[in-house]
C-alpha cells in the first residue's frame, strides 16, 4: 500500500507514512500566547490517529500582528518555552512528527486586533473584506530584515523545545504570499518589482532559518499553486518559487492555493477542471512536481482512500495533506492505513441564510470548534450546530474588540 510507505526527506529525516495533517489554526492559546494543555490533548489525539506528519496551526512570529486573537506566538521575550516543550511531547510513544507552522499575517489581521497592519505595499484588501481589515502601511527595509530574523529565531526555538521541524507559511494571502504577488507587492526597491525581487523575502527567510537550525532539521513551506486573483501570483511564478526553494535544499513543499480574497484553499471553485477531481490543486501540483527534486505534499479536498492511493501510485505527489477530515475523525489515518475503504464525512457547511454564510467563514469557525473539543479531550462532534460556532465567534470577536477599546491587547 502506497499510503504506508516511509518517505525520506532531503535533510535525512524519515516520515513514517504518506499522510500529513495540514495546518489548522487552533486559536486556543492564552491571552499571553501560551499553548496550554489543550494543545497537548488535541495533538496527542492526532498522533494516536496514525498521521505521520502533523503540522501545527499557524504560530505567529510577532505578537503585534496576529491572524487571530488566540494564536500562539514565538518571539524574543515570550515566556512560553516550558509550554512549547510540553506541546512537543504530544507525539511521544508514536511515530508521528510534529512541525510548527510559522507565519506573519501581513494585512490579513482583522481590525479588532490591529489598527495599522503592515504589508509590502499600502494596498487594502478588496471589498467586502476592507470592512473587516484596515489598510496596511508599507514596510520599511529594516522592518523586513527584522521579520526575517523573527522567522529564524522562532525556528530556533522550535528546534530547542523539541519540535521535529518547521513549516514556513507562504500561502493563503499572508505576508509571504503578499510579497510574492504582483498586485499586493508594488515596491520599487529590491523587495518588489521583478519576480526575482518578489521572491527575495521568502528566499531570505528560508536561508535565515536554515542557518539557525542546520542542515539536518526539516524545513518545509506551504505555498500557493496560484492565488487565483487577477494580476496576482500565477502558476508559472509558483513553479519558479518551488524550483528555487527546492534547489536551495528545502525538505518539503506543500501545495495549496487562494487567499482571504479568493478562498480556494477550502474548495471555493476555481475552474471546472479543478473541481472535476477530488483534490483541488492536484493538476497544478503535478506540474510543479515534474520540475523539482524535493518531495511534494498536496492539500485540499482529499476524501477517499482509493483516490489517495491512485495519486501516490501515479507519483503525482509524495504526501496526502488532510485538514478538515482529521477534525471530525482524528483516527482517519489509522483507518486508511489499515486498508478500510473509509470516506471522510466532510460536507459543505451552511447556516441556511446567505448573508450569514458571507459574513462568517463557516469552514474555519466550525472546524476550530471541533479542534477546541479535542483540546478538552472530547471527541469531535460531526453533527454540531453551525449556529453554535457562529455564536462562539461573535462572542469572542465582541470580547476582543472590547479589550482593544480598553487598551488591553
Ligand atoms: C479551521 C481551519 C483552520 C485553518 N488554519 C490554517 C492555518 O493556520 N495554516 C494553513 O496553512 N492553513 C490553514 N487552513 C487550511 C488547511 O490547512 C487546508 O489547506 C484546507 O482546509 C484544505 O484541506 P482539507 O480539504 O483537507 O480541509 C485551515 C483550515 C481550517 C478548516
Amino acid at each position: 500500500m502506497e499510503l504506508a510507505k516511509k518517505l525520506l526527506l532531503p535533510c535525512g529525516t524519515i516520515l513514517p507514512n504518506r499522510l500529513g495533517k495540514s495546518a489548522m489554526s487552533e486559536n486556543m492559546a492564552s491571552k499571553d500566547h501560551i499553548p496550554g494543555l489543550k494543545f497537548f490533548n488535541a495533538y496527542s489525539q492526532w498522533a494516536q490517529g496514525g498521521t505521520g506528519l502533523l503540522i501545527s496551526g499557524n504560530v505567529m512570529v510577532d505578537s503585534q500582528y496576529r491572524g487571530e486573537a488566540n494564536n500562539v506566538v514565538i518571539e524574543k521575550g515570550c515566556n512560553n518555552h516550558k509550554e512549547l516543550k510540553s506541546w512537543a511531547c504530544s507525539c511521544e510513544g508514536t511515530e508521528s512528527q510534529l512541525w510548527i507552522q510559522l507565519n506573519h499575517p501581513g494585512k490579513q489581521t482583522p481590525k479588532f486586533l490591529t489598527k495599522v497592519p503592515v504589508a509590502p505595499s499600502s494596498i487594502p484588501l478588496k471589498s467586502p473584506l476592507d470592512a473587516m481589515f484596515n489598510q496596511p502601511r508599507e514596510l520599511a527595509h529594516e522592518e523586513i530584515l527584522d521579520i526575517i530574523g523573527r522567522f529564524a529565531y522562532a525556528a530556533k526555538i522550535c528546534k530547542e523545545t523539541g519540535f521535529h521541524g518547521v513549516q514556513i507559511h507562504g500561502a493563503h494571502g499572508y505576508l509571504i504570499s503578499q510579497f510574492l504577488s504582483k498586485h499586493h507587492n508594488q515596491r520599487t526597491d529590491e523587495w518588489g518589482g521583478s519576480a526575482e525581487n518578489r521572491l527575495r523575502f521568502v528566499r531570505e527567510i528560508y536561508k535565515a532559518i536554515r542557518h539557525e537550525v542546520g542542515p539536518k532539521y526539516p524545513i518545509g513551506i506551504k505555498m500557493n499553486s496560484a492565488d487565483f486573483s487577477k494580476g496576482g501570483f500565477d502558476h508559472e511564478e509558483a513553479i519558479h518559487v518551488a524550483k528555487t526553494l527546492s534547489d536551495l535544499g528545502i525538505d518539503l513543499i506543500e501545495i495549496s492555493g487562494g487567499s482571504y480574497e479568493k478562498p480556494a484553499m477550502t474548495g471555493s471553485p476555481i475552474k471546472e477542471s479543478t473541481i472535476k477531481r477530488e483534490a483541488y490543486f492536484i493538476e497544478y501540483a503535478k506540474e510543479i512536481k515534474a520540475k523539482i527534486a524535493c518531495p511534494i505534499m498536496v492539500t485540499g479536498g482529499f476524501r477517499t482512500r482509493e483516490f489517495m492511493e491512485e495519486s501516490l501510485k501515479k507519483r503525482e505527489l509524495d504526501i496526502i495533506g488532510l485538514a478538515r477530515p482529521l477534525c471530525i475523525n482524528p483516527n482517519f489515518s489509522n483507518q486508511l492505513l489499515s486498508g478500510e475503504d473509509v470516506v471522510s464525512e466532510v460536507k459543505p457547511l451552511s447556516s441556511g441564510i446567505k448573508i450569514i454564510d458571507t459574513i462568517f467563514p463557516l469552514e474555519i469557525i466550525w472546524y476550530t470548534m471541533q479542534i477546541n473539543r479535542m483540546g478538552e479531550n472530547k471527541k469531535p462532534c460531526a453533527n454540531a450546530s453551525v449556529y453554535l460556532a457562529i455564536f462562539n465567534t461573535a462572542l469572542d470577536t465582541g470580547m476582543q474588540s472590547l479589550r482593544r477599546v480598553r487598551g488591553k491587547s
